[in-house]
């Protein structure tokens, strides 16, 4: 039967990862793959996620099975973080998923369930593992424009152009904050009008949040999500613990669906539950324990709060540095973008060729489009990396 099977194509972020690794140069820099380095390149275990780990280890008495939609007190805790009481608790069906991937790929399925018919609208560029996803599942997805390459803005009148075409019951995929690729982030009065086109068209917003924490704060960061939640009939929120509880491989995610006519919620919990049954039945705890334990108990979030603020300032001091060291080399401010631009992502807008020589000549490690992980520098590689793209001819 395996013969059957035809070769897939590589994963761009993870193939990448995969190249760092093989390269033997000892001066290789990694911007590739999501992930948090501190300035000594260690991707750590969290002081409160640390603590909360021990105490599970100390008081945990059984590891049997949880409920389907995982522990109640864990959506309870992760609503309250992302929401924050911007919609009653009783219009919130939610389950907890592996990882915000798994969040998700359950909102997809949700959505093909609900209106086989529905399209997804996706920002030009995202995340390409949503398009991967969408087209594994068979769900039409159509671009709208987004990123602005000769500004390394938003392009928001390409981007209200291109929804205009929204049909009832289409979706809009939307990143919560931090925009994965581009690091580029609407302003609130953005925000607004998006909202206001999604409820004329009866489109349905669906918003990725995998970076809550690591643009403008915890709260910040969430006010486009509440907003939307409040002010859209319905809406479905993929949140993700990864990054900002840097439990990356616990996989610890949530999908929120709600509905400001709380009648559904059941019903969506029920359809919510039934799809964690089907695709992997009990979703995973250990990850959505120490979540948790870290958000409802003061010491231990007073601390894990001030450990991500540092992650937080850490990358807004290196996109500064960044940005005035290409302004020093390029004597223009073309690449203040990089300062203006939020989350661990900034999308250079340089070209293939550039890429490429920067991994070849240089051992600089940025996905294809350009895209870096701010995190994967530090004081001493950020010139490094300046210098390299101007004699790349960048
Ligand atoms: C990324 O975009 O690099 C992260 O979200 C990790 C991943 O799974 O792609």
């Amino acid at each position: 039967m395996f013969e059957h099977l035809k070769e897939q194509p590589a994963d761009k972020i993870l193939a990448l990862m995969e190249a760092y690794k093989g390269d033997p140069r000892d001066d290789k820099i990694d911007l590739g793959v999501g992930v948090y380095k501190n300035p000594e390149g260690i991707t750590p275990v969290m002081r409160a996620v640390k603590a909360a780990e021990k105490r599970i280890w100390e008081e945990q008495e059984t590891k049997a099975y949880t409920g389907l939609a995982g522990d109640p007190a864990y959506a309870d805790a992760m609503i309250s973080l992302v929401l924050d009481g911007a919609v009653p608790r009783s219009a919130v069906s939610a389950v907890a998923t592996p990882g915000g991937t798994g969040a998700v790929r359950q909102a997809f399925e949700l959505i093909r369930m609900a209106n086989p018919g529905a399209r997804v609208f996706v920002s030009d560029p995202t995340w390409p593992n949503h398009l991967t996803i969408l087209k594994y599942l068979g769900i039409e997805t159509v671009a709208y424009r987004y990123f602005d390459s000769k500004t390394g803005g938003v392009d928001f009148d390409g981007m209200m152009e291109d929804l205009k075409g929204l049909k009832p019951g289409d979706v809009v995929l939307l990143h919560g904050c931090c925009h994965n690729p581009t690091g580029a982030n609407l302003t609130g009065p953005e925000w607004d009008a998006v909202i206001a086109t999604l409820n004329e068209a009866g489109a349905m917003p669906m918003i990725d949040i995998a970076y809550q924490g690591f643009g403008d704060g915890l709260d910040v960061d969430a006010l486009a999500t509440r907003e939307v939640a409040s002010a859209c009939p319905e809406t479905l929120i993929a949140a993700s613990c990864s990054k900002n509880f840097g439990i990356y491989r616990e996989r610890t995610g949530l999908l929120m669906a709600i509905s400001q006519d709380s009648s559904k919620q059941k019903v969506a919990q029920g359809n919510l539950a039934y799809l964690n049954r089907q695709n992997y039945s009990f979703p995973p705890d250990h990850g959505a324990r120490l979540v948790t334990l870290v958000l409802n108990d003061d010491k231990l979030r007073a601390d894990w709060q001030s450990e991500l603020e540092d992650v937080r300032l850490n990358m807004l001091s290196l996109r500064e540095q960044l940005a005035s060291e290409m302004q020093r080399l390029t004597k223009s401010d073309r690449y203040g973008f990089i300062a203006q631009h939020r989350g661990m992502f900034s999308r250079l807008g340089l070209s293939t060729e550039i890429v490429e020589a920067l991994r070849k000549d240089h051992g600089i490690y940025m996905v294809g489009d350009s895209r870096i992980n701010i995190a994967g520098l530090n004081k001493e590689t950020v010139p490094v990396l300046a210098k390299a793209i101007v004699e790349a001819g960048g």
